[in-house]
């Protein structure tokens, strides 16, 4: 059982983004384990969510607390994660490609979501709130998503590092066929909604790193064989797991 014996925070106004930095100092009571941890908190929103995250996970700890410590950074991606939580509804494609057009979102603000698999491309958890989730996908060369739609669903997407091959498709006859092939290089935004599909490759040489953004939850999506066309639907687990947790 723990006790917060002491709390005070300084707060300043940082023009012109309007984002509040919070300083808090915590004394903690862990019974036999005691200490004083500094965290800078910020919020951007009415809804406060960051704060109230941390300060969650604070009493929810047991003694190892300290690693909160590290949650301390006003950047580009924080207030990113911070304008999507203002959202009660879908984010519109276009408002999310123009907010991911950011070149101070780079691997390094990125890096504690960053891992790789051998056996095929990664999905990284990075946030998420009532109306998206952001995914930090990481792939290896010649990895590559399912052929999918995005039913009900905006994904942006920003490329970090590597460079990624887009390959849309369309039906004719029937027959899904290859509209485009675009290759990404780190900096570029994409987009795709509802009935687009297509296909992200790591044609490279070397790693793939890139930054998605579903608004809402992207579930149920159609999965489709290159030869055949044939669909199948796919509900994600992940999805499955934030919805039962809330946000
Ligand atoms: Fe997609």
């Amino acid at each position: 059982m723990c006790s917060m014996r002491n709390l005070c925070h300084r707060m300043q106004h940082r023009e012109p983004r309007r984002i509040f930095v919070v300083t808090a100092h915590l004394s903690v009571d862990y019974g036999d384990h005691y200490g004083a941890i500094t965290l800078e908190l910020f919020f951007g929103n009415p809804a406060r969510y960051r704060e109230a995250e941390i300060l969650r996970n604070l009493v929810r700890r047991q003694p190892g607390y300290w690693s909160l410590g590290r949650v301390n950074s006003m950047n580009s991606v924080n207030q990113l994660v911070d304008w999507l939580q203002s959202f009660d509804e879908r984010v519109d494609l276009d408002e999310l490609k123009a907010k991911l057009d950011d070149d101070s979102i780079s691997a390094e603000l990125l890096a504690d979501h960053i891992h790789f698999s051998d056996e095929h491309y990664s999905r990284n958890l990075l946030a998420h709130g009532p109306q998206f989730y952001a995914l930090v996908l990481c792939w290896k060369p010649g990895q590559a998503s399912p052929i999918h739609d995005h039913k009900g669903a905006s994904c942006g997407v920003r490329v970090i590092e590597g460079v990624a091959t887009e390959t849309s498709f369309r039906w004719q006859a029937g027959r899904l066929v290859e509209d485009s092939v675009t290759s990404m290089h780190a900096g570029e935004v994409c987009g795709s909604f509802d009935d687009d599909i297509h296909e992200i490759r790591n044609n490279g040489e070397g790693n793939l790193v890139t930054l998605h953004i579903y608004s809402p939850y992207l579930d149920n999506i159609n999965l489709y064989d290159r030869d055949t066309g044939a669909m199948t639907v796919f509900s994600d687990p992940m999805v499955a797991s934030l919805s039962s947790t809330g946000s």
